[in-house]
């Protein structure tokens, strides 16, 4: 079996074995957008991990169930109800349609049980619905931001390689995630932005988006490639995974790493930190790797009937902000060993 597949498995039977010691039971329900995204089942796989991690050191015992919405808003609806039904004590939702989460706050409130949104930020009037409502997450400008500082400084110090055709433009395509995601939109214009504030002028050769997926990038740069070929200066991709998939295609179609455009994504994947060390992308972006930890916490502290600024550090209410960080040529070994 799958390294990938086998742990998806024993995530899903995690919450089976019952401890006849234990005192206290936890029921965390926890509905993702989508299974199958790398970032999104990284982060499941952490909070199943920290929840065992806790279990061995206290007296609780932590139900955590995982829902798949299989990107379909009606189907997380269906799963965020039977959850409620079952008793949980806390909802984390990783909403499908991010739009959507007012339904949710209302269902969660009527049945007294405090909710969690991550990664997809829901609007502020719908977390402002209820005080027990929350966002875990980053702000997606910051991302976007050192992107582009990475690129700039490759633009600064190795100039001759980044500007093939030496007109002193950036040629860029640039690989979206899904249309309505705030990371997709705030990396796309931040990254740019950044560059042409520092000065750089740039020309956008293509853009599209691949919805975070590996696959469906390469299908995109391989068009631009055939279409662009080295007019391509840098590929900004919203995340690792289609960064990988860009790169895919060049290794297939023969390009050499040093022959290679510069080459963002976000997140720092383990996939990703490697294709650093092998040369073909230039940089990336730690994702609030708190998340899982800040998730477990606050949902723990809301269970026990605590103050939840005590368990995270939360900002006007119902928000806690986590940190992205800058993974390029010079650090990304020590992103490798954390
Ligand atoms: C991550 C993507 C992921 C998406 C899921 C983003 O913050 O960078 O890799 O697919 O969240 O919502
Ligand atoms: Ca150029």
């Amino acid at each position: 079996m799958l390294p990938a597949l086998l742990a998806c498995v024993l995530l899903f039977t995690g919450c089976e074995n019952r401890d006849p010691e234990k005192t206290e039971t936890v029921r965390v329900g926890v509905a993702i957008y989508q299974q199958n995204d790398t970032f999104i089942s990284n982060v499941v796989q952490e909070m199943e991990r920290l929840a065992r991690e806790k279990e061995g050191e206290s007296l609780l015992k932590i139900n955590l169930s995982i829902a798949d919405g299989q990107s379909n808003q009606t189907l997380q609806m269906e799963q965020v109800d039977r959850f409620l039904d079952w008793g949980c004590d806390v909802l984390c939702v990783n909403m499908v349609d991010r739009t959507a989460a007012a339904v949710i706050v209302d269902k969660a409130e009527e049945a007294g049980v405090p909710v969690i949104f991550f990664n997809r930020q829901p609007v502020e009037e719908d977390l402002q619905r209820w005080e027990k409502a929350y966002y875990v997450g980053p702000r997606g400008e910051q991302s976007g931001i050192f992107q582009g500082q990475i690129v700039w400084e490759q633009w600064q110090e190795d100039r001759e390689r980044v500007d093939r055709n030496g007109d002193g433009v950036l040629q860029y395509v640039m690989l979206e995630g899904e249309p309505s995601h705030q990371d997709a939109l705030l990396r796309t214009e931040y990254s740019i932005k950044t560059l042409t504030n520092a000065g750089v002028l740039v020309e956008k050769l293509a853009s599209d988006t691949a919805n975070w997926n590996r696959g469906q990038a390469a299908a995109k740069m391989s068009q631009w490639h055939q279409e662009f070929g080295s007019q391509i200066e840098a590929v900004f991709a919203n995340n690792d995974d289609m960064a990988l998939g860009a790169i895919d295609v060049l290794l297939e179609a023969g390009v050499a790493p040093e022959e290679m455009p510069v080459i963002v994504g976000v997140d720092a994947t383990a996939p990703a930190l490697e294709a650093m060390a092998a040369g073909t992308l230039s940089g990336t972006v730690q994702n609030a790797k708190e998340m899982p930890q800040v998730l477990m916490d606050l949902a723990l502290s809301l269970y026990a009937g605590e103050d939840p600024a005590q368990a995270a550090d939360l900002t006007a209410e119902h928000y806690v902000w986590l940190p992205y960080r800058e993974v390029n040529r010079e650090n990304f070994r020590s992103f490798q060993e954390e």
